[in-house]
């Protein structure tokens, strides 16, 4: 364990929830913060139930599934935090929404907390500079799904200290996690390199030179990647990816980070991936099948 005791998370989505579980399963008390009851009570259903599969594969004793439950709270007031050693935000991606929790936060948590941005593509620098604390602000960026990626990005921005980046770093190994240190740079080392490989992927969608199963397959048994790009566009959600690339187009004003234009019409449509039931694959079908997108 690092010296810190407590964790915050603002946020409990699929990032939120997984970050608050593997806290709570290293031995920190975690406590969890969102807007409304119902997505707390969503994301602690999601937490008991990936616990509950690491119990039946035998990979946790049902006591420690248990001890990491307690050690879980929920809240929807963001200054029940405050008394945090770290706190990670894992909100949507928009800076005035995470920048208005920091300040919320600032003023009433101790001068030793590490403030934390799980942002994909958001410059840290930006979150930091709205603190009174931008030496002790870091990028802690987690991968989806968080209790079973190995990785996390520990990125250290221009004002970072030393002393903050080392005990995140810390933070990130007492998670069990492996974590490489990045700088903050938008998509800092991982979506630097993913993003134009998943939008390339629907650019040769759009241009027909296979399906989608094909795309997927040839990736998935051709590179022996675990999910060929689009079912991982899909996982990932279409609605989060398009914000990543638009973010990472307006930094680098590169052609590979522009949105491509069906990635746009299927956010218009709702077609957000897995979580909708609807992206690239209908979900309602078993084993998913390839939508019709008209192409
Ligand atoms: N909690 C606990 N256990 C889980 C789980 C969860 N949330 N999800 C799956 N599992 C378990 C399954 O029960 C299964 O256990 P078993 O091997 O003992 O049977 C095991 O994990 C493997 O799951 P599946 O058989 O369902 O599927 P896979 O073998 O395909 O593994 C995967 C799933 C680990 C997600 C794998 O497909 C994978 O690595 N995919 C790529 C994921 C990836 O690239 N993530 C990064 C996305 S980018 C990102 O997050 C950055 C952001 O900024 C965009």
């Amino acid at each position: 364990m690092s010296d810190i005791k407590k964790v915050g998370v603002l946020g409990c989505g699929l990032m939120g929830s997984g970050i608050a579980q593997v806290a709570a399963a290293a031995g920190y008390q975690t406590k969890v913060r969102d807007v409304a009851q119902p997505i707390l009570d969503k994301a602690k259903a999601g937490i008991e139930k990936s616990l509950a599969k690491f119990v039946e594969k035998g990979k946790l004793p049902a006591a420690d599934r248990d001890a990491a439950l307690a050690r879980l709270s929920y809240t929807t007031v963001t200054t029940d935090l405050a008394d945090c050693d770290i706190i990670i935000e894992a909100v949507t991606e928009d800076l005035e929404l995470k920048n208005g929790l920091w300040r919320d936060l600032d003023g009433r948590s101790s001068p030793q907390t590490i403030f934390a941005s799980n942002t994909s593509s958001l410059t840290i620098a930006a979150m930091a500079a709205a603190t009174k604390r931008p030496d002790r602000f870091v990028g802690l960026h987690f991968f989806n799904p968080v209790p079973l990626m190995a990785l996390v990005e520990v990125v250290r921005t221009v004002t970072t200290s030393d002393e903050s980046f080392k005990r995140a770093f810390a933070f990130a190994k007492s998670l069990g996690k492996e974590p490489v240190a990045a700088k903050d740079n938008s998509g800092f080392i991982v979506n630097l390199l993913l993003v134009p490989y998943l939008l390339d992927a629907i650019r040769a969608l759009e241009h027909g030179v296979g399906s989608v199963p094909d795309i997927d397959n040839a990736m998935h048994l051709g590179c022996g990647y675990p999910m060929g790009p689009l079912t991982l566009l899909d996982f990932v959600g279409l609605d989060t990816t398009y914000k990543i690339a638009e973010i990472m187009f307006a930094e680098y004003k590169e052609q590979k980070y522009a949105a491509p234009p069906l990635l746009k019409r299927m956010v218009l449509a709702g077609l957000h991936g897995r979580k909708s039931g609807k992206g690239f694959y209908d979900y309602s079908a078993n084993p998913p099948a390839a939508s019709n997108l008209g192409l």
